[in-house]
């Protein structure tokens, strides 16, 4: 190596190196100094060519934490994901992405962890002294959270307590995304933005407003950089198959199929804004990109019923809805939120974040997805869609490209 005088040479140097040298290098100086002007510019160009930030998710397993994986490795991330124990494999939606360890190119690691346990969460943080950590995790549906009131305030609601206070603790200099909801909103007339107040209408809701509030709370009381990003629903093919529109596109596909006759639905007149979730992480990316840390409301500004998604998806299969679709009252919830719809403008003119997927695009995606991993050949709107009106943006390293197939953990075989 050569002869260098500064940090910043140092780093420069190991540039043409190994790799992950260069990460501890620049990373021990950019802990070590400040850098001033031009050195600071130039670190970041350094970022920008190497595996140099390592990022942390919780929920990387889940929807979003897939596509969020996908993001950070393209951007040349070391991405750390925590994963929950359990008997049977629950890594389908990353397998796609997943390479061995023991492979000098692997730059996505899995730690097995649980934001129950406060204790494992300060061992991952001091351990991988992450750039960035995404809280994902939590127990997300809704319904359940009536069931679980318990189970889901100690984990969405106490386990972002648990990961702030391992962060704080451990004296590591990280960047904190909280995956807050529109759920938080509930009954507040629409549409939301940034200024509504929240009135939650579920244990889920209560949970994320807390787990929002200890966010905030962690930036004013420990100028931590915490930001919370306030998303709207947002769908694909990997969504879980017990939130409403993937119920429905995998109902559909699996009647195509002759494997199922009805489906049974509740509230169907329930409003929602629903996007498309890989457009939804790359807010969550850029929320920590900014100077300072802040509270973002995203979503499209257009609201649509269950009812409307349910005719859009069985009339493009070619299906008539009437005959399959039937209304159970178990699916009704104990209190309902009647009406979401985003205001988003803060997001479009701080992050210059804006969603390209219409609702009848993401219809199409989602209903060609499903109908797709049941080996069905689907009409190919949705997938034309993804290859043609979104070029190179879709294709981080062609993963979201396959995220049909990822859906069903196809990737694998
Ligand atoms: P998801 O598909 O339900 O994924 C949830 C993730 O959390 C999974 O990886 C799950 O692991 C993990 N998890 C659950 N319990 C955990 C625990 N005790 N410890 C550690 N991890 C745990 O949710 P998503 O749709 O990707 O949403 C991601 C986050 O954004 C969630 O916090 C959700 O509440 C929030 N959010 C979602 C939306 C939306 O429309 N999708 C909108 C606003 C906010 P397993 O795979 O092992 O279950
Ligand atoms: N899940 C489900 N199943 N919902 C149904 C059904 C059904 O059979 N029938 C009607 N619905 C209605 C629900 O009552 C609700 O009004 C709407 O469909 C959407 O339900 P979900 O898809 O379960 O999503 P959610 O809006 O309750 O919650 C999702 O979005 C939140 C953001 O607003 C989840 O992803 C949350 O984690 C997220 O925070």
């Amino acid at each position: 190596m050569a002869v260098t005088s500064s940090p910043l040479q140092e780093a420069r140097a190991q540039v043409l190196g190994n790799h992950n040298e260069l990460s501890l290098v620049a990373l021990e100086y950019r802990r070590a100094t400040e850098p001033p002007g031009n050195e600071k510019c130039e670190l970041r160009h350094l970022q920008v060519r190497c595996p140099l930030q390592h990022a942390l998710i919780t929920g990387i397993t889940g929807q979003d934490g897939s596509y969020l994986a996908e993001l950070l490795l393209s951007k040349g991330y070391e991405v750390h994901g925590v994963i929950r124990r359990a008997s049977t494999f629950n890594t389908g939606r990353i397998d796609h992405i997943y390479v061995d360890p023991h492979t000098p190119q692997a730059r996505l690691f899995l730690h097995y962890g649980d934001l129950s346990t406060g204790s494992r969460l300060i061992d991952l943080i001091y351990s991988i002294r992450p750039d960035e950590v995404y809280n994902l995790g939590a127990q997300s549906h809704v319904m359940v959270s009536f069931e679980n009131p318990e189970y889901t305030g100690d984990i969405t609601a106490l386990g972002t307590t648990r990961l702030l206070d391992a962060i704080h603790r451990s004296g590591v200099t990280t960047r904190f995304y909280q995956a807050s909801s529109s759920e938080m909103f509930g009954s507040a007339p629409p549409p939301q933005n940034e200024q509504t107040p929240f009135h939650p209408r579920s244990p889920y809701g209560a949970a994320k407003v807390y787990a929002y509030w200890v966010a905030i709370n962690y930036r004013e009381a420990y100028g931590m950089f915490c930001s919370n990003g306030v998303l709207f629903n947002h769908e694909s093919p990997r969504r879980g198959p017990t939130f409403v529109t993937r119920k429905i596109t995998r109902a559909i596909a699996h009647i195509l199929a002759g494997k199922q006759d009805k489906l049974y639905l509740g509230n169907l007149e329930a409003k929602r804004d629903w996007g498309y979730a890989p457009e939804y992480v790359e807010s969550m990316w850029q929320m920590l990109q900014r100077e300072r840390p802040d509270d973002y409301v995203v979503g499209t500004g257009k609201s649509h019923t269950i009812r409307e998604f349910v005719t859009e998806a069985f009339e493009y299969a070619g299906l008539d809805w009437g005959k399959h679709v039937s209304v159970d009252d178990r699916y009704k919830r104990p209190a309902e939120v009647d009406f979401l719809l985003a205001d988003s403008k803060k997001a479009e003119r701080e992050l210059g974040w804006k969603p390209r997927v219409s609702f009848r695009e993401l219809v199409r995606i989602m209903v060609d997805g499903d109908m797709e991993s049941l080996g069905l050949t689907s009409p190919g709107e949705g997938a034309r869609l993804l290859r043609e009106k979104f070029g190179a943006w879709h294709q981080w390293n062609n993963c979201v490209s396959d995220n049909l197939k990822a859906a069903e953990g196809a990737l694998l075989g």
